[in-house]
């Protein structure tokens, strides 16, 4: 699966991860897309030998909410950038009881409940309608280097997952967590959708790093405060970093998705 020539790794950081401290820069440069203009600069450098592309969904700082993100320009950037696997690092609500605050978990399912995104490259003048296979929204290539990179760093991951993509901003009711847990989700978050699919459409590998920060709603006997979120993801993120840093130079490796 890896031996193809290594291409840069694009990495859209979500909310705690608006820069990558440990990326050694090289250039940052602003681009326009037939899309319209990605949420941030493309900051260009390495991830130890391993040539990355990073993107700040949220824009830098941190001001774009989830259903404004410019999806499909953040993804035709990185493709037009030489990108061949993209890492989605997102902040998600936990329901599974094995998904609790700064635990991390790479999905492998999603279901998407959002609404009124920009969300296929194939809309407008077209020659003919394409509907793309999107039977596993996750690279699995991706999601096995990934796994295997947290195990070896020691940080716990579940590595299954149904990501329940919601509209947002705001944050769910309990009864919808409970409807999302009846779906079958296991983590909920605001930002899966329609990255995913649009990665599938430009035919990238894509992989997603969810940093749980909250019990999704209902979940706890608490609500949900920001000071929690804040909290969880100073505890994890440093897990995410650490795993980003041991994966990078296989995911550069990967070949580029098939289907
Ligand atoms: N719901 C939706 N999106 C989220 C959550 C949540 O509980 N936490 C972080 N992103």
């Amino acid at each position: 699966m890896s031996n193809a020539a290594s291409a840069p790794v694009g990495i859209i950081g979500g909310t705690g991860l608006t820069t990558l401290s440990s990326l050694e820069i090289t250039g940052e440069r602003e681009v326009e897309t037939p899309w319209g203009a990605p949420s941030s600069m493309l900051v260009e450098g390495c991830l130890g030998d391993q040539p990355v592309i990073f993107l700040s969904r949220h824009g830098n700082p941190h001001r774009i909410p989830p259903h404004q993100v410019n999806y499909r320009a953040n993804l035709w950037a990185l493709e037009n950038a030489g990108v061949r696997t993209v890492v989605g690092v997102n902040a998600v609500g936990g329901i599974h009881p094995a998904m609790g605050p700064a635990h991390v978990v790479i999905p492998d399912q999603i279901i998407d409940y959002t609404w009124g995104r920009g969300s296929t490259f194939y809309e407008g003048e077209l020659d003919a309608v394409t509907h793309i296979d999107f039977t596993f929204p996750y690279t699995e290539s991706a999601r096995a280097t990934v796994i295997a990179a947290a195990r070896q760093q020691g940080v716990p991951v579940s590595d299954f997952g149904v990501y329940g993509a919601t509209q947002g901003p705001r944050l769910e009711t309990a009864a919808e967590v409970a409807r999302l847990e009846r779906d079958g989700c296991h983590l909920v978050g605001m930002t899966g959708m329609p990255e995913a699919s649009l990665a599938a459409e430009l035919k990238l590998n894509y992989v997603c790093l969810g940093l749980v920060v909250n019990w999704a709603a209902g979940k706890s006997d608490d609500i949900i405060t920001m000071a929690e979120i804040e909290a969880a993801i100073e505890q994890g993120m440093s897990g995410v970093k650490r795993i980003l840093a041991a994966s990078m130079s296989q995911l550069g490796g990967l070949s580029p998705r098939s289907a």
